[in-house]
């Protein structure tokens, strides 16, 4: 059986104004009627070949009654809910899920609540292609064909053609000339952050690579409060593990483990849609390459993205702007430096 873990802890900010700490961009309608979160928990479902179970979400407390009323409204009132009290990143998180399910042991499907995945048979055929693999207790990671040297990914040195090829290295957010040099070589594609693997094999790498956020995290779990659909993790154990993503703390080190790794390539649309330009890249477009949203009216503009909640917007004469307008914040900026958002709520926050 696969069971779909979905981790949903983020806060997007590379998405603002949109995108904001108390409604993050998985939970938002960002790219249709659906939100990002009840995409993804759609994306399993129906797929036979796996016997897909309801999905485990994991999050923390503020979002929980949000996530409940979206996956109620799927239809899926099975889908549990793991609460983490404090964020520490994403590998307690999967180590929660693997805990949750330890007793049944089956492959998990780890699955960023925040990513467009545009064709789903092809998707799927990835996931039958690394099951089997998963099954016998490796770890199994999905790749994408560079677009270019994005700093934001983790990278991975893949073996030769195939649907299933051996993981050779795995370098997380490596800098851009590093980044550069793996692109140009041909033998690398980006970690598409979807990972799949038995509950066990997971809780096998953290014990040997990172005892201590294993021990903490367990205690944290042992001691959780199940409220119907919700399972409450204790917080001062919870948040005396370290903080840390999958990619670092686990992915990075598996050759110091026995635990094998295979990268199945995936070409199914995929895009995390971290910031404005690949929100852009993955919505669909007008004839002259913009994307609207609300009351916008545009003349000779081409290749913007312009999004209005309140009022209405007008833009003239402009290529590759974002305008995004919300009730309390309008964002106007040049696409190709959508990065720059980051540093823009960084300074906000801290004049909170
Ligand atoms: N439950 C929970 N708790 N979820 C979390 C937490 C947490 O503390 N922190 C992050 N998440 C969720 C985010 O909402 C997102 O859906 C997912 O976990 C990945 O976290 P990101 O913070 O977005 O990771 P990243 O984008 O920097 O890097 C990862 O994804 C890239 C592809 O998008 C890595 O796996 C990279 O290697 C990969 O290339
Ligand atoms: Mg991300």
């Amino acid at each position: 059986k696969l069971q779909p873990v979905i981790l949903s802890g983020g806060s997007g900010t590379r998405l603002w104004p949109q995108s904001r700490e108390h409604h993050p961009k998985q939970l938002l309608p960002l790219m249709g009627e659906e939100t990002m979160l009840q995409a993804t928990a759609r994306r399993v479902e129906g797929f036979t070949a796996a016997q897909s179970l309801p999905p485990l979400v994991v999050s923390n407390n503020e979002y929980r009654f949000i996530i409940a009323e979206q996956l109620r409204q799927l239809g899926q009132d099975h889908a549990h809910v793991l609460i983490e009290p404090v964020g520490r990143n994403t590998a307690p998180a999967l180590t929660l899920a693997a805990l949750h399910t330890a007793e049944e042991d089956p492959v998990l499907l780890v699955m960023p609540a925040d990513h467009v995945i545009g064709d789903l048979d092809a998707f799927h055929r990835a996931i039958e292609a690394g099951l089997s693999s998963a099954e016998q207790g490796l770890i199994v990671t999905f790749g994408i064909v560079p677009a270019g040297p994005e700093t934001g990914y983790g990278y991975l040195r893949v073996g030769k053609d195939g649907a299933l090829r051996d993981l050779e290295e795995f370098v997380e957010k490596p800098d851009a000339v590093t980044a550069q040099s793996y692109v140009d070589s041909g033998n690398y594609l980006w970690n598409s952050g979807l990972f799949m693997l038995r509950a066990s094999t997971w809780l096998k790498a953290l014990r040997q690579l990172q005892p201590a956020m294993y021990s903490a995290v367990e205690q944290a779990f042992a001691a959780a409060d199940v409220q119907g659909p919700f399972t409450v993790v204790q917080a001062e154990a919870f948040a005396a593990s370290p903080s840390d993503s999958i990619d670092y703390a686990v992915m990075e080190k598996l050759a110091e483990t026995d635990i094998k790794t295979k990268v199945v390539p995936l070409s199914c649309g995929w895009s995390d849609v971290g910031a404005w330009d690949a929100f852009w890249e993955a919505s669909p477009k007008d004839a002259r390459g913009n994307v609207t949203r609300g009351d916008v009216v545009l003349e000779s503009a081409s290749d913007c993205v312009v999004l209005s909640t309140d009022r209405l917007v007008a833009c003239v004469g402009v290529d590759n702007v974002v305008v995004v307008e919300t009730p309390d914040a309008v964002l106007v900026m040049d696409k190709r430096q959508a990065q720059l958002v980051k540093p823009i709520v960084d300074r906000l926050k801290k004049a909170e």
